[in-house]
């Protein structure tokens, strides 16, 4: 598939690399090229720069963010969850015809430090994959992957050896089967199709669980499961 990977933090470096390393054709998007390609700063939780990722990389284009989106029928957001609606509104909605979006971000508000706060509610139409589809009906979205780090996105054997549950959610079923193609590739086995984008909500609101788990644990990965 050739598949745009919007963002360049640690989950945009994680999700290019294990899409590459099964044969996929990535474009990162970004909104300065020249500015992205020379970050050498870690972000908040210790990744590296991206310039720094980017020497094992170097092949792998890296364009303006409707460059990325104009190119390729597979959509990656992970990006900020409050800057994804200003990129996408950026290219002209026809774009989008028929393009699968696959959004893995959480809404999280970062400015008063840690632990971030989850700016979603259990009011219809209040997640980032809710958003996303409204306000780009053309676009077939599918939330998945915002529940675990952005290692054991990719990596689901760092946890109980892959024994662990990831979640869909989408109104398009074609979509939604092209992106359980994806997550059985990197490895996920129990995969819960939650149903329609609204059940976004439920899976982006498990992100305070999730930190509160993270910290408790000892900061180690881990991942939830649905025991049944
Ligand atoms: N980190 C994890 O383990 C994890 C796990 C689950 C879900 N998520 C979610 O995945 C997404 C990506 O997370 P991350 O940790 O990799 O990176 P991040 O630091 O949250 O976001 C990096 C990306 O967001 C873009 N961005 C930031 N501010 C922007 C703005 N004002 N306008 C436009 N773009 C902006 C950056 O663009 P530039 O490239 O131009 O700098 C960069 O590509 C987030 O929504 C996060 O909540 C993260």
């Amino acid at each position: 598939m050739k598949i745009a990977v919007l963002g360049t933090g640690m989950v945009g470096q994680s999700l290019t690399a294990a899409l590459l390393a099964r044969g996929h054709f990535v474009v990162i998007g970004t909104r300065d090229v020249a500015t992205t390609l020379a970050a050498v700063e870690p972000d908040t939780f210790g990744a590296p720069g991206f310039a720094l990722w980017y020497r094992r990389y170097s092949h792998v284009p890296v364009v303006r963010f409707a460059d990325a989106i104009a190119q390729c029928d597979v959509l990656i957001n992970a990006t900020r969850a409050t800057s994804i609606l200003d990129i996408l509104a950026r290219v002209p909605r026809a774009t989008f015809e028929d393009k699968v979006l696959i959004d893995v971000s959480n809404d999280l508000d970062f400015s008063r430090g840690l632990p971030p706060i989850l700016r979603i509610t259990d009011v219809a139409g209040s997640s980032v994959g809710e958003r996303i589809q409204t306000a780009f009906p053309l676009a077939r979205v599918v939330k998945t992957l915002n529940t675990m780090n952005a290692f054991v996105m990719v990596r689901p054997e760092l946890v109980s050896g892959g024994d662990s549950t990831v979640f869909v959610s989408g109104n398009d079923v074609e979509a939604k089967k092209l992106v359980q193609v994806l997550l059985r590739e990197f490895g996920w086995d129990d995969i819960i199709d939650l149903g329609d984008i609204a059940t976004a909500r439920t899976a982006e609101l498990l992100f305070p669980l999730w930190f509160k788990t993270w910290g408790a644990i000892g900061q180690k990965p881990f991942n939830f499961k649905v025991a049944r």
